[in-house]
């Protein structure tokens, strides 16, 4: 079986079709550099480990927010809320000032900007990075959660923003 696949590699428009059939939640990843706050949209996000308290998501190497968040050291995981696409949209968008109004956020201890609205914050150190493929994965120690016990999340699914509906 093995050799049968080793080396071969699907047609990318077959793979891309492929992942976009797994629903997945959305997180805005903030940190505060010398220039003021960055952040950046990402699906990618997933919990690691729970001893220690770890988390990842991976970003693009061509990324411009990326080695802002690397220089800043700590970064928050914003975990978005279902009516929040449109804020989603606005942290994947280049060329707009993701932090000017509408958005509403603050600069909280120990200089992390947060998003309101959200589900839930996570508060993290830059705990390591590795190269892999055309991203780097990023992994972070958690300090502190905020939490939203009533929260429902937006989810990502074949290109559209959607609600989670739970079976009743
Ligand atoms: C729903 C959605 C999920 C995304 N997930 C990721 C992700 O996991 N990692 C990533 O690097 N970019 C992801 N992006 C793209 C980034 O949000 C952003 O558009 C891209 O990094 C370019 O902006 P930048 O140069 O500021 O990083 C996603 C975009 C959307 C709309």
């Amino acid at each position: 079986m093995t050799e049968a696949i080793s080396g071969r590699a699907i047609d990318a428009q077959r793979f891309r079709r492929a992942l976009a059939l797994h629903a997945a939640g959305v997180v805005v990843i903030t940190a505060q550099c010398e220039e003021g706050p960055v952040g950046l949209t990402a699906t990618s996000f997933s919990s690691v480990s729970l001893e220690p308290p770890l988390v990842s998501f991976y970003v693009g190497r061509e990324s411009k927010t990326w080695p802002r968040l690397r220089e800043a050291g700590c970064f928050a995981v914003n975990v978005l809320a279902g009516d929040q696409a449109e804020l989603a949209a606005r942290f994947a968008s280049r060329g707009v000032d993701r932090f000017a109004a509408p958005t509403v956020w603050e600069l909280a201890p120990p200089g992390v900007p947060l998003l309101a609205g959200v589900s839930a914050h996570l508060v993290c150190a830059l705990h390591s990075t590795m190269d892999i493929g055309d991203h780097v994965l990023v992994v972070g120690l958690v300090a502190e959660a905020h939490i939203d016990p009533g929260g429902l999340p937006l989810l990502y699914h074949r290109g559209r923003f959607g609600h989670f509906v739970p079976h009743s």
